[in-house]
């Protein structure tokens, strides 16, 4: 049984709602319930206008999941960026972490300007990776800050 994983990048779909925290939380609820139940772990990184996703977990379970975010109307353009199999999880202490690049920027460069946006079809999977784990450093030094 073969652990795999997988990044993709997609645009973000205008939202419906009037806080567009709305949609995360959506998002976050659903993979609280079914990413435990699927044992995937993973990060997904908000930027204002794209999403970038890191999900780990058994091959086709992952492969399946996938399949099912790709169709999901809240976002478009969805691309597969890297997917391999892997020793060991990156993310093993998330169902699904979602975090926002506004507070990777406010953390790293002090930075509050939330209009710039990276587009994320630019960058190497490496680069989209890095991203990914410093999201996921910011909210174990949150955490860590409230505790
Ligand atoms: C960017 C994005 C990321 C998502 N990530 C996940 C996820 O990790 N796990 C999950 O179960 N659903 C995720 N979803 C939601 C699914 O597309 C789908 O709406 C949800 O799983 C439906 O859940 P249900 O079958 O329990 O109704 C995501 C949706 C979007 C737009």
């Amino acid at each position: 049984m073969d652990l795999t994983g997988l990044t993709y990048v997609s645009i973000r779909r205008p939202s419906r709602h009037t806080d567009p925290q709305e949609d995360l939380n959506r998002i976050q609820e659903a993979s609280r319930l079914n990413n435990q139940r699927l044992n995937i772990t993973g990060v997904l990184l908000c930027t204002p206008n794209h999403y970038i996703q890191f999900l780990e977990g058994e091959e086709k379970v992952v492969m399946d999941l996938f399949a099912k975010i790709e169709k999901d109307k809240g976002h478009y353009n969805v691309k597969l960026r890297h997917s391999a199999v892997v020793d060991q999880r990156q993310f093993p202490d998330w169902a699904m972490n979602v975090v926002s690049i506004d507070s990777i920027n406010q953390a790293l460069y002090g930075i509050q300007d939330t209009s710039s946006d990276v587009n994320p079809y630019h960058l190497s999977s490496d680069v989209l990776f890095g991203l990914l784990s410093s999201g996921a450093k910011q909210t174990l030094i949150a955490q860590t800050e409230v505790a």
